[in-house]
């Protein structure tokens, strides 16, 4: 695996790449690596001759008063991680490589920037899709995987990919669950003792929904309420929202029959965790 620290030898790496007509796979991440991100290599790895992994702690989406400074940041493990899953190139830039001075110009999803995290996190979706869409310049992949934990990042990402004709393909992989059902994160790092166990409240009260839809409750305010009453049980955990919405415009939908997306974000402590399941078209 060879580390690349330039926009421009990456782009030249991949041009190359493309001229000897070979697929370009391409996974972006911030790094802190664990087996979710390692699932999205290992699909990129099956899919495609060329894999791409980016790690950048991307700044503009993080609030004023979120965790940028302290995001991990675990650059040995991470290297030696992809190297094992036969990475080929590790995309490391600098902030200055990614936002030059006097950098201006943003991409956003107007649409759905606000919706979902977007809400209490205002600017963060926004940051992620300028970030996407410089990365997607650069690395100009053919597919480029993202994981379903982030549902709202990807209905933002597919859209913005439609909007702007992105010629590159987005492949979202399933969530990847600890054995108890918590949802890999690399924020999980920050729960200490007892919150790690009050984390697990998220995906009870979505499986608490499953089980009521495959029983044939379809009322999202009934569903709703019921993921709503699993979660209070918990009262150290403060829910930010509880919803139930198109996975594509992110708009509520009043029953599940068509494939709905069921999302939960909510803060143990001070980390804000998300989950999320997508019920079937009935
Ligand atoms: O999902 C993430 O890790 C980040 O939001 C991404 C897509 C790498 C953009 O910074």
């Amino acid at each position: 695996m060879q580390t690349i620290l330039s926009a421009t030898q990456l782009t030249a790496l991949s041009k190359q790449a493309h001229r000897f007509g070979k697929r370009v796979g391409f996974v972006p991440t911030m790094g802190a690596l664990h087996q979710g991100h390692l699932s999205l290599v290992r699909a990129a790895r099956t899919q495609c001759d060329v894999v791409v992994v980016s790690i950048f702690v991307n700044p503009t989406q993080f609030g004023p008063n979120e965790d940028f400074t302290r995001y991990p940041r675990t650059l040995d493990a991470d290297s030696a991680m992809l190297a094992a899953e036969k990475t080929d190139y590790l995309f490391f830039p600098s902030v200055e490589e990614i936002y030059p001075q006097g950098a201006a110009t943003w991409v956003e999803v107007e649409t759905l920037s606000g919706k979902l995290d977007g809400v209490s996190r205002p600017g963060h979706f926004r940051g992620v899709t300028t970030v996407v869409a410089k990365l997607f310049n650069i690395v100009q992949p053919d597919a480029a995987y993202f994981g379903q934990k982030d549902a709202a990042q990807a209905a933002n990402i597919r859209k913005m990919v439609r909007d702007l004709k992105f010629d590159v393909e987005i492949v979202v992989c399933p969530i990847v669950r600890e054995a108890d059902w918590l949802a890999m994160s690399s924020r999980n790092v920050y729960l200490q003792g007892e919150q790690r166990k009050q984390a697990l409240v998220l995906s009870r009260a979505l499986q608490r929904v499953q089980e009521l839809t495959a029983g044939g409750e379809k009322s999202s305010d009934k569903l709703i309420a019921a993921g709503k009453e699993v979660m209070a049980a918990e009262p150290a955990v403060k829910l930010d929202y509880f919803v139930i919405v198109n996975p594509e415009t992110l708009e509520p939908v009043a029953d599940v029959c068509q494939g709905v997306l069921v999302a939960v974000a909510a803060y143990v402590g001070i980390t804000r965790l998300i989950d999320n399941v997508v019920l079937p078209t009935q």
